[in-house]
């Protein structure tokens, strides 16, 4: 919700850009800390939702760890600050030089995700006389009932270790002298809103563990990844995820035992909400059969929604107390708009036939729930300018 003193910074502004509400992302945090810390869970921040400098130095004052899918990510949660030994490395398609750079820095863990890649850690980690620390991505087949697209854990999907493979996996974790297998690690997917999910996820990490320990194979960590999802409908009446139910979950039905840790990999639920790609409309083409707003941002600023046909609210700020009214008194129109951006594509779309008041040039408009995979997927196509940000403090 932007109170009217925000919106009137917003109009003197150039647009487009990410507005960061800081306090937002301070109290999701907190929300967050506390429900883990109750149950001495371990969090990472998945960095890869977002690492715009002032939200992962946020992020990193509270303690996070930090889940990285690329060298460049290992090297930059260590220069702003996470402690290296709260690292985790994952990613099916870690190149040598990327493996090198967390060998050097000691990382917590590599996440590994084939048996090819635990020997290649193995003899990069011998030649600098190291021993790498492991933990075994298992592709446990369970249906995160979330878009296809970002689906992560069934026999189809790229990500992991099937369980069928796990023999040969025990097999080179013998001969690979120069590691170390610290535990196992799964991720089923993203933007998990049903959590009944992770009760199955429990289930398999509890069947997995069994099967790694009567192996001959302790299991010190658990890591359940991440996929805790967020209200992209309601962002003002439910801006901070629900952190309690989602570590209840596993407190209930995860099989820890004594001298096990439980570690966690969030992303989205932690940043979504704090910001909102601010832009303006620039043209309004009443149609015969559509009505187009084109604004000042489009698929180069966010993709989402057309990557993934993923609903992000729409909302006209200038409009907005005339809509408000128009609750009381039906005195403003509402029409129908297909929400456009100004790129070269059809594809180039947040949304068709949004509801809204009526809007003209040089309205100011906010999509919501930006904050997760957003600023971090912008791109310079059509040679546009890099995106800005404003902060709210
Ligand atoms: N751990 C691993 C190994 C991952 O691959 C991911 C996300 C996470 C943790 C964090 O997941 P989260 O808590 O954020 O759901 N670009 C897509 C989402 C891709 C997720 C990639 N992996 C989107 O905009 O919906």
């Amino acid at each position: 919700m932007f109170d009217t003193n925000t919106i009137t910074r917003f109009q003197g502004l150039e647009t487009p850009f990410y507005y960061y509400d800081l306090g937002l992302l301070r109290k999701t945090l907190e929300a967050c800390k506390i429900a883990s810390d109750k149950y001495g869970f371990h969090v990472h921040y998945a960095m890869k939702a977002n690492f715009n400098p002032k939200v992962i130095a946020a992020i990193q004052s509270y303690g996070f760890g930090a889940d990285c899918v690329s060298g460049n990510e290992v090297s930059t949660a260590i220069t702003n600050g996470f402690d290296k030994s709260k690292v985790v490395f994952a990613g099916v398609g870690k190149s040598d030089k990327e493996i090198n750079t967390a060998l050097d820095a000691d990382i917590f863990c590599f996440n590994v995700e084939s048996i090819q890649e635990l020997f290649i850690i193995n003899e990069l980690a011998q030649a600098k006389n190291k021993k790498a620390k492991v933990a075994i991505r298992i592709n446990p087949n369970v249906d995160a009932h979330t878009h296809h697209f970002i689906t992560t854990g069934l026999d189809e999907n790229k990500f992991g270790i099937n369980t069928w493979q796990l023999h040969d996996v025990v097999d080179a974790l013998r001969k690979c002298a120069s590691l170390q297998f610290i535990g196992i690690h799964f991720h089923i997917g993203s933007q998990i809103t049903d959590l009944e999910v992770y009760k199955n996820l429990c289930t398999r990490i509890n069947e997995m563990q069994d099967w790694f320990e009567d192996h001959g194979f302790p299991v010190k960590v658990l890591n359940t990844g991440g996929g805790l999802g967020v209200d992209y409908h309601n962002p003002d009446t439910n801006p901070i995820a629900n952190f309690e139910g989602y570590f209840k979950v596993f407190k209930d039905f995860l099989k820890v035992k004594p001298g096990q840790e439980v570690h966690f990999e969030l992303g989205r639920a932690l940043v979504a909400q704090c910001s909102s790609l601010v832009s303006r409309v620039l043209y309004v083409k009443i149609g015969q059969k559509k009505n187009f707003l084109v604004l000042d941002a489009g698929m180069t600023e966010l993709i989402r929604p057309m990557l993934y046909q993923a609903y992000q609210k729409i909302e006209n700020l200038s409009r907005r107390s005339e809509s408000e009214s128009q609750i009381l008194n039906l005195k403003s129109q509402i029409l129908k708009y297909d929400v456009v951006g100004p790129i070269c594509e059809s594809t180039d779309c947040f949304q068709k036939d949004v509801e809204l008041p009526e809007s003209f040039r040089g309205d100011i408009f906010a999509i919501r729930t930006a904050g997760a995979y957003g600023e971090v997927m912008s791109s310079g196509y059509n040679l546009r300018d890099k995106v800005q940000n404003v902060y709210s403090e």
